[in-house]
């Protein structure tokens, strides 16, 4: 059975983005394919959480990861820093990862403008330890968003550059993958990017988000002043509540208000509106286990073991092997 691979950091609660890039493959994949989802804690480190935030941000994703849907019986489920082995591969893949490619890298640019101040080894080889997170199993799909496109693209080329040097196929290509084909990114609320977690107050809906926050969030969103008879062409905060719209409403709905919109004769309360109360029926059923599960630490608790020993047993069989590929043999 084809192996998957994904995670997602431990920086916040998750939003739509998150879900529509990511989780929803998940749930479908684990379904069709030999799965592990994995809350990516070490990657979070990069931004210097303190010790209590850190646990609780691993916390939470945990349980939005079950709220959504990914059934520990079906996946494997587990936190990055519990499997030490990932961290092993990443030093033996960071042997063969060179400092121009990695200064290339566009989430590594974006993020030396993001945080000047914290410019650390770590986030020049990110890429890297999300090789070693995906090699690890071996796997060949890894359901993500857009956004990490470049970094699969990255983690190909250091399976193949190890393949190279030590003159086997050990690791096969790992590819991003969504069921349509098309990665998706779902923008955000302030009309001019990605939703993310830190890309501003407001620009995000969360999973967690009660309705009157997602009412409120979206009501705010920035628009114009409307199409006019010569000129019809949605500036992009418009044309991103009706990508928005297009994932969480009806066909109907989307094109009753891009019909509107294409005669002038949209209203964008109207339609923010429907927007919001779309969506917080979109999320309604997560929402309720989130609040169902967050209290249930022993089986969250058992849920985190269950899944560290699964996913070590796949990890250290792979560390055995390439430690025997590398040289490193007892005497
Ligand atoms: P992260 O934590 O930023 O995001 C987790 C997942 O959500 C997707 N995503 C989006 N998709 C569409 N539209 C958006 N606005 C949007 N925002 C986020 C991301 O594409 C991702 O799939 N580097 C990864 C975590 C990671 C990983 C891995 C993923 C670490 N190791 C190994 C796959 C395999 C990241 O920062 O994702």
């Amino acid at each position: 059975m084809e192996i998957v691979v994904s995670g997602i950091r431990s920086t916040g609660n998750l939003h739509l983005g998150n879900y529509y890039g990511a989780i929803q493959n998940f749930v479908k994949m684990q379904h069709e394919y030999n799965c592990y989802f994995f809350i990516a804690d070490l990657h979070s480190l990069t931004t210097h959480p303190t010790p209590a935030n850190l646990h609780n941000n691993v916390k939470s994703v945990l349980i939005e990861y079950l709220a959504a849907g990914i059934d520990p019986e079906k996946a494997t489920i587990y936190v990055q820093s519990d499997v030490p082995e990932v961290a092993e591969l990443y030093l033996y893949l960071n042997m063969n990862a060179y400092l121009g490619e990695l200064e290339r890298s566009t989430s590594f640019k974006d993020k030396v403008r993001a945080q000047p101040d914290n410019v650390n080894a770590g986030l020049l080889t990110y890429p890297v330890l999300m090789a070693a997170d995906i090699l690890i199993h071996r796997a060949t799909k890894v359901p993500v968003g857009k956004d990490q496109e470049q970094h699969l693209e990255m983690a190909r080329t250091f399976g193949n550059r190890f393949n190279r040097l030590y003159n086997n196929d050990y690791f096969a290509e790992p590819h991003a993958f969504n069921y349509s084909n098309n990665l998706v990114k779902i923008p955000g609320l302030d009309g001019k990017g990605k939703m993310g977690k830190s890309e501003g107050e407001g620009n995000a809906i969360f999973l967690a988000d009660a309705p009157e926050v997602i009412r409120k969030k979206v009501m705010r969103a920035v628009t114009d002043s409307g199409p006019t008879v010569e000129n019809q062409q949605k500036p992009d905060e418009i044309q991103n509540l009706f990508d928005l719209m297009k994932v969480v409403s009806s066909q109907d709905t989307y094109g009753h208000f891009n019909n509107l919109y294409n005669t002038c004769q949209v209203r964008y309360g109207d339609l923010k509106k429907q927007l919001a109360e779309d969506m917080i029926i979109a999320t309604a059923p997560i929402r309720d286990r989130i609040n169902a599960i967050a209290g249930d630490t022993d089986y969250l608790a058992k849920v985190a073991r269950l899944g560290a020993e699964k996913a070590r047993e796949s990890a250290s069989k792979t560390i055995k092997e390439v430690r025997e590929i590398i040289g490193f043999r007892s005497f």
